[in-house]
């Protein structure tokens, strides 16, 4: 492996990301639809799901004792709750209470889980690099700013996959593709801040994958009987483009039994669907840079995010390069924390002015 070779080994030991002993606790968080992550100065790395939950009754209150359920226990208990996924096609949704309180939440669960107490901590002042869909930055800073207020003492909103740059070292010619469940996010580095012109949002991702699979096995299964996450976990175990590496074979209730059905051809196509969105923008971005660099960019082209695990999207994209002067594209290897660990090195180099400051009151 080469520029993205390298392993973040952010154990309990700061030095080793760089660390800077100035009572400020450094923070980068990737905002993902499906799942957020947070690295931190002080060596944590935690990963939640994207969910937020209030009990739906008085019932539910006592059952829960909870007032509020965050990430996968709120996707477990989820007939108990009111669920909120505040970040659908990677925005935070507008218009909604409950969703601008959720993502608050979100964050507040991430913060606190990367090592920053609550009130009476000391206040220890955090400093906060979130990473965020490149179009989402034109979109909805504002919303992000409220959420983190009283939250964060010092905010830096990025793109995600500048942020996913920033963590790999692969800031110049390179080409990243983060392919999450919301979006499809694209950052062409010319050795310096993108700006609107490099970058990119598809809302191709792994929500519409789970959307055109479930409504063709639907199609062609009508008595089965699933929901939309059960479709994602066949996704998430079988996902694949071009020629089918298995049959694929899942169990579905057809009324009331357990049946298995072939779903061979819907995985096919659902995840076949995103190539030519994905390769399109992707000739669109390098035809863009000054021709003698093309050929480096081509040749440093990076998928991160859950949905590039589709077996075969690599080799894909690669093989459209090759009808334009041949390409490399590489999938990184640790598609959970890349980002957030992105942002955290942002963090610890930024200097002073590059901050907001988030007043709290
Ligand atoms: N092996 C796999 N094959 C295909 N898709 C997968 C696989 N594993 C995870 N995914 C999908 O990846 C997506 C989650 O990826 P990721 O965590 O990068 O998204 P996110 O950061 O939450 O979303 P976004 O960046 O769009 O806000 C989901 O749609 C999930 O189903
Ligand atoms: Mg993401």
């Amino acid at each position: 492996m080469d520029d993205q070779g390298h392993e973040h080994k952010n154990d309990s030991n700061s030095e080793s990301s760089g660390g800077k002993d100035d009572g400020i606790l450094y923070v980068g968080i990737d905002l993902g639809t499906s799942r957020s992550a947070i690295s931190t100065s002080n060596g944590v790395r935690k990963v939640v799901e994207s969910y937020v939950g209030w009990p739906v009754d008085m019932v539910a209150r006592k059952v829960l004792k909870h007032d509020i359920v965050i990430g996968e226990e709120a996707l477990k208990l989820r007939p108990m709750l009111d669920m909120h996924r505040p970040l659908e096609n990677g925005l935070i949704k507008e218009g909604s209470e409950k969703d601008a309180e959720a993502v608050r939440q979100l964050m507040k669960h991430l913060v606190v889980l990367g090592g920053a107490g609550g009130k009476g901590d000391g206040k220890k002042q955090v400093r906060a690099v979130v990473g965020v869909p490149a179009e989402a930055l034109r979109v909805n800073k504002q919303q992000l700013r409220g959420a983190l207020t009283g939250i964060v003492d010092s905010l830096m909103i990025v793109t995600e996959p500048f942020a996913v740059a920033y963590g790999l070292d692969a800031l110049l010619h390179s080409l990243i593709i983060d392919i999450g469940a919301g979006t499809a996010d694209f950052c062409v580095m010319n050795g310096r801040y993108p700006n609107d012109e490099d970058q990119r949002t598809l809302n191709s991702a792994g929500d519409a994958i789970d959307q055109i699979l479930t409504k063709s096995v639907q199609e062609k299964h009508p008595e089965a009987n699933f929901s939309e996450h059960m479709v994602r976990e066949w996704k998430e175990a079988h996902s694949f483009v071009g020629e089918p590496p298995e049959r694929i074979v899942v169990k579905a209730p057809v009324r009331g039994k357990p049946t298995k059905i072939d779903i061979t051809d819907e995985m096919r196509n659902a995840c076949e669907s995103l190539v030519a969105p994905v390769a399109e923008t992707m000739i669109d971005l390098i035809a863009r840079v000054e021709p003698e660099y093309q050929d480096r960019i081509r040749n440093n082209v990076i998928l991160s995010g859950g949905t590039s695990l589709t077996r075969g999207l690599s080799d894909r994209l690669q093989a459209i390069l090759k009808e334009y002067g041949g390409g490399r594209v590489k999938v990184v290897d640790d598609p959970i924390f890349v980002g957030s660990d992105g942002g955290l090195a942002i963090a610890m180099d930024a200097p002073d002015s590059d901050w907001e400051r988030l007043s709290s009151g």
